[in-house]
């Protein structure tokens, strides 16, 4: 018998996440579609078809993230996708540090939050898959990008906390991993070349993992490349 899965989506209105959710829900998942706007959750939720269930969720609200826990229930699965881009075109010595704390609150602090909340459950159950939206603008391996100091830094910060909770949840079914979707053509890089369904494959491939697949590692493309 096969198991239906349940998955929970953030930022999942438009864009990587919106096309994350879609492709979740053709390949059979019970998708949960989050995002911080309820109304754009409900009206993204019922254009996928039946059976996708649309919350309201901000990251950076622990009252809207406890909320969504109740309104979804648990979940097997989670894609950590919302994220913002404030401080493009700024270099490390000038950027307003106000831009860098409010990136790292959606960024770090938001995909943190949330995953306090729904990884436990998926540690109790024996069995879960997460997936944290990366960049390859936060890897050392290939040099950070200063093009964008905050959200590349939040990024690197993403991938420390990806280490993290795979270690704190080695041995308990529950595998976490980062993902760097590539350059992506969404309202955040309009001019990029991957389409958003391609990066979509690419966060699909980490929460289908076997039970003996990676966790703490940076995925492109189902591969584990360097951080
Ligand atoms: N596009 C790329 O080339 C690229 C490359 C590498 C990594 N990424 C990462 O991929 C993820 C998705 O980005 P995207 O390209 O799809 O950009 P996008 O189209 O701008 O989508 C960002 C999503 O995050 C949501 N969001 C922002 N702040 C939030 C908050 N406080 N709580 C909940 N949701 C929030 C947005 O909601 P609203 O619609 O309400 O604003 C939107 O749904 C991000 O983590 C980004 O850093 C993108």
């Amino acid at each position: 018998m096969t198991v239906m899965r349940t998955v929970l989506v953030t930022g999942a209105n438009r864009g990587i996440g919106h096309a994350t959710a879609g492709a979740l829900h053709h390949a059979g998942w019970r998708v949960v579609l989050a995002a911080r706007d309820g109304r754009a959750a409900q009206a993204a939720a019922e254009a996928l078809g039946p059976g996708v269930l649309g919350v309201e969720l901000d990251v950076t609200c622990p009252r809207s993230v406890a909320a969504a826990h109740e309104h979804s229930g648990p979940v097997d699965a989670l894609v950590s996708n919302a994220g913002v881009l404030l401080d493009a075109g700024h270099d490390p010595l000038t950027v307003p540090v106000d831009a860098v704390r409010a990136t790292l609150e959606v960024n770090l602090l938001g995909a943190w939050r949330l995953c306090q909340q729904f990884v436990p459950g998926m540690v109790r159950q024996g069995w879960g898959r997460v997936a944290l939206v990366s960049s390859g603008t936060g890897t050392f391996h290939n040099g950070l990008f200063t093009g964008a100091p905050g959200y590349s830094l939040s990024k690197t910060a993403v991938n420390g906390l990806t280490t993290m909770l795979a270690a704190r949840t080695s041995g308990t079914g529950v595998l976490v991993n980062a993902v760097n979707p590539g350059p992506t053509r969404t309202r955040m890089m309009p001019t990029a070349p991957r389409t958003p369904e391609e990066a979509a494959a690419a966060l699909v491939a980490a929460l289908t993992l076997p039970d003996d697949g990676p966790t703490g590692v940076l995925l492109s493309r189902g591969r584990p490349i360097p951080w």
